[in-house]
């Protein structure tokens, strides 16, 4: 739902001036003050706009607030400058109605600032689209460049307009943008060569000099420094709040923008830049011979600086400051300018250069901007002209004149279209008008624009007339002509009332306008008037190469020599104005007076004073008065219905009829005093703000009781609600448990039937298993009883078949003894003799037959080491027992040995020959039962490196090892090889393989060896014979064992031969060549490891040190 706020709503003071009560100038300032004071600026005089300067940004322009403001009644919401701008807009989209928005206000009250918020809001809200989009950036940006060329930091305001601006933008009937058009009023020129103190010139020189890059200022050939410039005033260069060098770039961007050129905008700074370098050039007196004075130009750079920059003979432009060419119909006279004349000629250059650019860029600009279609167009017109001005210390010129002068025609133009407007509306609507009284400035106005005695007429006259005319004589003429005006003051005046007047100079003259008296200082007011630029000046100006400066001095072209005075600034203005305020006649007016709250544009403060002047001479009190003459509030009776229809039962909650009617049961029901409000055609008219007042207390009383209605309907409806959705949410929660519920007794009862069941199902199974078992054990029964019985039956038949068994038995045995009896008695003598020995015989027989049976069953193992045999069950076997068990070893180690193979058979021949040498008689042989006879170690006949001892033997060689041969001087061994053959054993080098001795086995007389478990022998050799000679060998070897048995076992096969001595002793003798050495084996500790050492101990002792072994 829309909430519908209203201007009467959440009001600080009155948001309507209109509506206050008691209504005084006190009352008026103290409800302007306290809506400031919170920041509410904007205050209605009805649909006036009062706007006060906030001098600080304030967070009411926001698009939200355009949303808001957009598509509302004036009235609607609190006051703001969007209500106005969308009234006006609406206004003009919906009725046809072409409007203006005349902003008012002195000097720094914010007039730009609203102007420019105006054109923002209508920018928001109207069409958009590329094009129109297009068309209002331009518009708005033509804001920029204007303000930096016409705009100036004065004592007043730092962004101070130095021109008049109207500006008017065209919409189609859609209500979307198509152009616009501006008009500009009289620029403050002199500003271009001189400004007062604390003020500076306008932005734009500024802006370029900080703001250019250093290459542009070097084609303009300008110097950054601001103090290298005369016109530039320094005081007050840097201005708080203003980065002109940023602005410069804003100002460049706007002008893309709108559409100026690139080569446009350099134009236009180069002009900028000439007026700076013409303030430059100075001027030097210097005296004729014929008496004249005449001026030189001191230095020439900055003259061929501009005059390069411009296109301009340096010669023609010296020459147009030197002379001055006066043409009459037939004649032309030059004269040569002093020194003043030609500063006075430079100055009015400068002037006219800038203004003319002024005018130029507004043209450019407004070409840019123009409407493109030639169909009907819709206009707003926004006025934003220089604000009523005021030097405190008389200084006022001929400018002032012109601005205030600009003023007082609004201020008359105010009145009149709010008087008018006001009265139409009362006729419109068919109330009566009752006149009221206010101030009308129209006679200011006259006094100034009158044609025959106006001020301005006057100081035309003077500067058309001939002969000498001077300020002063301007003075005198006023001083005749409108001594008797009673808003006109001089001290020379024929009224002598201000002839003691001190605070009135001489040379001055004080007119009382509408906003205060301002005394005017009438030196310049003639020269300022004639704006007189030397005609020599202009045409050096037009023979200019650069195209711009050369438009903008048509006059300059000696082809269309015009020898009429061109038309005064006063004419120029007084025309302009009047064509202004004529076309602002045509439209709709829309009022925003500005007033600005203190002097030091600072925020927050609130001068009562100057507040209270800006409030008197703008005439606000009046308009309060005039708007509350007749009645002091209407509205339309919709909006009117809408919000008081909840005062009366018949309107509330609707009315069903025509809302004037709805209106008039609504005042019938409050009963209102009927000459308190009339009846309008579209309107109720309420006369005071009393009744307003009384209807709002009684509506906020109601809204009360309908906010308490709204509130307990609104809780009951929440209540319900919340207890329907408990209701609900109850139903669900229960559903939810109960279908829980009954799932879990489901569960339990189908658990518990599970184990009924399961129990019912024990119990019949169990039943059924012991009717079963009973079943079987009755078959069971029934089989043992038959058995039993079959049993007892066979039992009892066996018994009875034994007993007949047994009686037939022994009757068989009675007859048997009986007969033995018989026979025995008969045969007693015969059986003595013999039966004895066939009994011993017969039982001696069955005792073997069950010995040998037994013994079969009891045979040991076949192994030949089985040590067990069966024990011998009768002595009388012992000797049978131990022969059998001796053939069964026997006959099993047959059979053991059958098993084997001729070379393992031999294997087993030299180890138990091994075993009779050597066991029990040396240590070493224990440890040789384990290893394997291997014969050849050396595998001699495979490896290559023995082929050649290999070859050196013819028989097959039996054995093959490494020996240690010991040697007789110190008892250390050589390594030698050492071959048996059958027939002969070889010694031979280990690593040559060259045979040292070969001795055949013949020669062999026997062998000694130690008891202990070294590996020495002495091989000793028959005496005398061949191999003796050299005497015997003591050698060492590992395979001692299997050495000594194959030497010997070759001896024992060998027939031609005796048996080979094996002398195991621990001293021996062994020949080398002539000597005996005895070798002599001892136990000793364990040395160097385990080795056995050999050590000479003399010439006949060998000492051999064996190892205890362990
Ligand atoms: N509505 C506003 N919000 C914030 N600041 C404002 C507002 N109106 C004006 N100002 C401030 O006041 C200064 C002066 O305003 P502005 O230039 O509009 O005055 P003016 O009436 O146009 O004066 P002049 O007649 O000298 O041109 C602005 O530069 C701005 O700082
Ligand atoms: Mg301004």
């Amino acid at each position: 739902m829309e909430v519908k706020t209203s201007l009467l709503d959440n009001m600080i003071g009155v948001g309507d001036m209109v509506l206050l009560e008691p209504l005084s100038e006190d009352s008026f300032l103290e409800n302007l003050r306290n809506r400031f004071d919170h920041n509410e600026i904007y205050t209605y005089i009805g649909s006036v706009v009062i706007s006060m300067n906030p001098y600080r940004s304030l967070p009411i322009y926001t698009p939200d607030k355009v949303e808001e403001y957009r598509n509302r009644n004036f009235y609607e919401l609190s006051p703001h400058i969007y209500a106005l701008a969308d009234e006006a807009y609406r206004s003009l989209r919906d009725q046809d109605k072409d409007q203006c928005i005349l902003i008012t206000g002195e000097s720094g009250a914010g007039k730009t600032e609203a102007s420019k918020l105006v054109m923002s809001y209508v920018a928001a809200v109207c069409g958009k689209g590329q094009e129109v989009n297009k068309v209002k950036e331009q518009l708005l940006q033509s804001n920029p460049v204007l303000e930096a060329f016409g705009n100036a930091k004065t004592v007043r305001n730092d962004n101070s307009s130095r021109f008049g601006k109207y500006m008017d933008i065209e919409f189609d009937f859609k209500g979307d943008p198509l152009g616009g058009v501006i008009s500009n009023y009289l620029l403050e020129k002199s500003r271009v060569v001189k400004q007062p103190r604390g003020e500076r010139n306008f932005h734009v020189f500024y802006q370029l000099l900080s703001g250019a890059s250093d290459d542009t200022l070097k084609k303009l050939k300008l110097n950054r420094d601001l103090s290298k410039y005369n016109y530039l005033s320094l005081d007050s260069a840097a201005v708080n709040g203003l980065d002109d060098a940023a602005n410069f770039r804003t100002v460049r961007n706007a002008m893309q923008i709108v559409g100026f050129m690139e080569d446009e905008v350099q134009s236009v700074l180069e002009l900028v830049a000439a007026v700076l370098k013409l303030g430059n050039i100075e001027f030097k007196p210097e005296s004729r011979c014929n008496g004249t004075d005449e001026s030189r130009i001191k230095d020439k750079n900055d003259l061929k600086e501009m005059c390069e920059l411009l296109g301009i003979e340096q010669s023609v432009l010296e020459r147009a400051f030197s002379y001055r060419t006066v043409e009459a119909k037939l004649e032309k006279v030059s004269t040569t300018l002093n020194v003043a004349q030609a500063y006075y000629a430079r100055d009015a250059l400068a002037k006219n250069l800038y203004s003319r650019l002024f005018s130029w860029l507004v043209t450019r600009i407004n070409e840019s901007i123009k409407a493109q279609t030639k169909s009907r167009h819709k206009v707003m017109g926004v006025l934003d002209i220089y604000g009523f001005e005021i030097f405190e210390d008389g200084d006022n010129s001929f400018e002032q004149f012109i601005i205030n002068y600009c003023n007082e025609k609004l201020q008359q133009i105010f009145i009149e279209l709010t008087l008018r407007e006001e009265q139409e509306e009362y006729v419109r609507e068919g109330i009566e008008w009752t006149n009221i009284e206010y101030f009308n400035n129209a006679i200011i106005c006259d006094l100034i624009e009158n044609h025959q005695n106006g001020i301005l007429a006057m100081l035309d006259e003077e500067c058309l007339r001939p002969g000498t005319v001077t300020d002063e004589t301007f003075l005198d003429k006023l001083n005749t002509i409108c001594a008797e005006h009673q808003h006109f003051e001089s001290r020379l005046s024929k009224n002598s009332k201000f002839l003691t007047d001190h605070s009135l100079p001489h040379n001055c003259f004080r007119i009382q306008h509408y906003a205060g008296k301002v005394l005017y200082r009438v030196e310049g007011f003639v020269d300022k008037n004639n704006d007189l630029l030397y005609r020599d000046l202009s045409q050096a100006m037009y023979k200019a190469t650069h195209s711009l400066i050369k438009q903008l001095f048509p006059e300059g072209n000696p082809g269309k020599v015009n020898l009429k005075r061109p038309p005064t600034a006063g004419f120029q203005f007084k025309a302009s104005v009047g064509t202004l305020m004529r076309n602002l006649q045509t439209k709709n007016p829309n009022y925003i007076r500005c007033i600005k709250p203190n002097d030091k544009k600072a925020s927050h403060i609130f001068t009562e004073s100057l507040v209270r002047h800006q409030a008197r001479y703008l005439g606000l009190m009046e308009n309060v008065r005039v708007r509350r003459a007749g009645y002091a509030f209407r509205q339309a009776y919709e909006p009117c219905l809408e919000r008081y229809k909840m005062l009366c039962k018949r309107t509330w909650p609707h009315w069903r009829g025509p809302a004037r009617e709805g209106v008039e049961v609504l005042m019938a029901d409050l009963q209102v005093p009927a000459d308190e409000f009339s009846y309008g055609r579209s309107k109720i008219f309420i006369r005071n703000p009393r009744t307003l007042f009384f209807l709002e207390e009684r509506r906020r009383q109601c809204l009360q009781d309908l906010a308490t209605l709204i509130q307990k309907i609104y809780r009951g409806w929440k209540c319900r609600s919340q207890f329907l959705l408990l209701k609900k949410s109850q139903i669900v929660v229960a559903a939810w448990y109960r279908r829980y519920a009954q799932q879990k007794k489901y569960q339990k009862i189908k658990s518990a039937t599970t184990v009924v069941q399961s129990y019912t199902r024990g119990w019949q199974a169990r039943k059924l298993l012991r009717e079963l078992k009973y079943q079987k054990r009755c078959e069971e029964a029934v089989t043992t009883i038959a058995a039993f019985w079959h049993g007892t039956q066979a039992r009892r038949e066996l018994r009875r078949l034994k007993e007949e068994a047994r009686r037939k038995h022994a009757v068989a045995v009675i007859w048997a003894y009986w007969q033995g009896l018989k026979v025995r008695r008969e045969y007693r003598k015969f059986f003595r003799a013999n039966a004895g020995k066939k009994i011993y015989e017969f039982t001696i027989q069955r005792i073997m037959q069950k010995y040998f049976l037994g013994l079969k069953s009891t045979m040991p193992s076949m192994s030949p080491i089985e040590k067990n045999w069966p024990a011998r069950p009768y002595i009388f076997l012992d000797g049978v027992h131990t022969a059998l068990r001796r053939i069964f070893h026997l006959w099993r180690c047959k059979k053991y040995r059958s098993q084997f193979t001729e070379e393992k058979k031999a294997v087993y021949e030299e180890k138990l020959e091994a075993s009779e040498i050597f066991k029990d008689k040396k240590a070493l042989y224990p440890s040789s039962v384990s290893q394997p006879f291997k014969g050849d170690y050396l595998e001699i006949s495979k490896n290559p490196k023995y082929q050649k001892l290999n070859s050196a033997v013819d028989e097959k060689v039996l054995l093959a090892d490494v020996v240690n041969k010991i040697n007789r001087a110190n008892g250390k061994g050589t390594a030698r090889i050492f071959l048996l053959t059958k027939k002969s054993f070889v010694l031979a080098d280990q690593k040559t393989g060259q045979v040292k001795a070969s001795v055949p086995l013949p020669d062999l007389t026997s062998v000694s060896v130690s008891t202990q478990s070294d590996g020495f022998f002495a091989l000793r050799l028959k005496e005398g014979s061949a191999s003796a000679i050299k005497g015997d060998f003591l050698l060492s070897s590992e395979h001692l064992i299997e050495i000594i048995t194959k030497i010997h076992r070759i001896g024992a096969t060998a027939a031609d031969r005796e048996q080979l001595n094996i002398d195991i002793s621990d001293e021996f003798l062994v020949q080398f060549k002539q000597d005996k050495v005895c070798v002599k084996f001892i136990e000793g500790a364990p040395k160097n490891g385990n080795s056995v050492s050999c050590k000479r101990k003399n010439n006949r002792l060998l000492e051999v040190s064996v190892p205890t072994s362990p």
